[in-house]
């Protein structure tokens, strides 16, 4: 049952509608106003400082007020601040930046289509599939498996895919379904060993795909690990599994990288911490440290080769975004990435991240936690307890309450933290720095103190 929201005074309201709360909430009194940053910091119009622990939904990788990523974007300002990438035009710069990622990419000979937001990504991902589809003359092969509990985006299309908060919009579309996420933590059995719970998944997924007419099932999306669903880090047998099962059933394996690209999890991408080799990629977020939006499909070329095809028949590829590949957006990527490969930021989130891991450990026995997940530079504390025989100690809302009170006292102690269900995520700017991470973290020991003794 959700509770009934007070209905704001008229003169309160906000002119603005902020996502992922009540819209009763738009109100001033229940709004911070941030005005600016300085490297993991951000402050609001009352002068308070808050320590940005989720780097602003995994975003800005090098903090705020990168001089450099300023000045790279000032100069391209000056030079060409606007051009659209279509009918054999683009931006010189967005040329620079597809060399540079098809470098980068751990796929084979990729190709990449420019977008300006993860959401947008991931559409123009499904429609590429469907032009493939119908290029090979199979236009039954159309329908896409995402995860319960990952978020894809906002759009039609990739809140679709999304695993959640479909009734209230009317979703899903036709042609999207819906496996498990690995919760091992939450969703094993009493005593089921990871070997176990990964192959109960990969037969659930096997099922979904058998039970669709043969041959329409084109692609399965997942994040390496899913920061949107509560940081439900897999176990090591999940993804040889999963991989089993669609190579055998022809579906090719899209990896959400939007959160998890870019150094996150201690190596380029997260698909490669997690030993797994997908057929396509989409990138976004941390790619210009969020100082401009752009994002990235990145296309196997088996993909490719079907759009040249299909597009010989048909005469044109006609799909277009007018911002994607902006000049000012792959000039604040290529900065990024340059930045990223000079100063060792991969390596270096994978060490700051070993040292939050240690010190997010520390919790591991307070008695309001359930489980301690950390990988690459990102961690979260469960609030899901189990009993000596594995058992649930409590429902998932119970946790989540827990989840939420530990947040919110988090925050009135000046840090933003992502609270993801059950889920406490910490994942701070990749330029985050030892001394931080021990701050962020004297300040959880603190929340979860404060809300162990709320509790009481
Ligand atoms: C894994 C993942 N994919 C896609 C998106 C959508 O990205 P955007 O908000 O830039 O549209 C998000 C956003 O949080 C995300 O976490």
């Amino acid at each position: 049952m959700v509770a009934v929201r007070p209905v704001p005074d008229e003169n309160e309201r906000l002119p603005m509608l902020l996502g992922f709360q009540p819209v009763a909430e738009n109100t001033a009194r229940q709004t911070r106003f941030i005005e600016r940053g300085r490297g993991i910091y951000v402050y609001d119009t009352d002068g308070r400082e808050y320590i940005e622990a989720t780097a602003s939904f995994y975003v800005a990788a090098l903090g705020y007020q990168n001089e450099e990523l300023i000045d790279a974007l000032t100069a391209q300002y000056r030079e060409l601040p606007f051009f659209v990438s279509a009918m054999h035009r683009t931006p010189k710069v967005a040329l620079d930046l597809a060399e540079k990622l098809v470098e980068l990419l751990p796929l084979r000979d990729p190709h990449v289509l420019f977008g300006s937001s993860g959401s947008e990504a991931i559409d123009f991902m499904l429609k590429m599939l469907r032009f493939q589809a119908a290029a090979r003359g199979t236009p039954a092969r159309k329908t896409v498996i995402g995860r319960w509990g990952s978020y894809h985006g906002g759009t039609l299309a990739s809140a679709s895919l999304t695993g959640g908060h479909h009734e209230e919009f009317l979703l899903p579309l036709p042609g999207f379904r819906h496996v498990s996420q690995p919760d091992y933590h939450g969703m094993r059995t009493p005593g089921e060993t990871p070997h176990e719970f990964s192959a109960r998944l990969a037969r659930e997924l096997e099922e979904t795909i058998v039970r669709e007419p043969s041959g329409s099932v084109a692609a399965f999306f997942c994040e390496p690990v899913s920061f949107s669903c509560g940081f439900k880090v897999p176990p090591a047998e999940y993804f040889p599994a999963i991989r089993g099962v669609l190579d055998a059933h022809g579906v090719d394996l899209v990896c959400d990288e939007v959160v998890s690209g870019i150094g996150r999890t201690g190596q380029w991408f997260g698909s490669q911490t997690l030993g797994v080799t997908p057929t396509h990629m989409t990138l976004a977020k941390g790619i210009t440290s969020g100082y401009f939006p752009l994002s990235v499909v990145a296309l196997g070329r088996d993909l490719y080769d079907d759009l040249e095809r299909g597009s010989n028949h048909v005469g044109t590829l006609a799909h277009a975004g007018t911002y994607a590949a902006h000049p000012v957006g792959a000039a604040a990527a290529l900065k990024m990435l340059e930045i990223v490969e000079r100063d060792g930021l991969v390596a270096h989130a994978a060490e700051m991240g070993r040292h939050l891991e240690m010190r997010l450990r520390a919790f591991a026995d307070h008695p309001l936690v359930g489980d301690v997940r950390a990988l690459g530079l990102g961690g979260a504390l469960d609030f899901l307890r189990r009993d000596g025989d594995d058992r649930p100690l409590q429902t998932e809302a119970e946790a989540d309450a827990v989840c939420l009170r530990v947040y919110e006292a988090l925050f009135d102690l000046g840090v933003v933290a992502r609270p993801a269900g059950r889920s406490l995520v910490i994942a701070p700017p990749l330029i985050v720095q030892r001394s931080e991470i021990d701050e962020i973290c004297r300040r959880v020991g603190k929340a979860l103190h404060l809300s162990e003794e709320g509790a009481r």
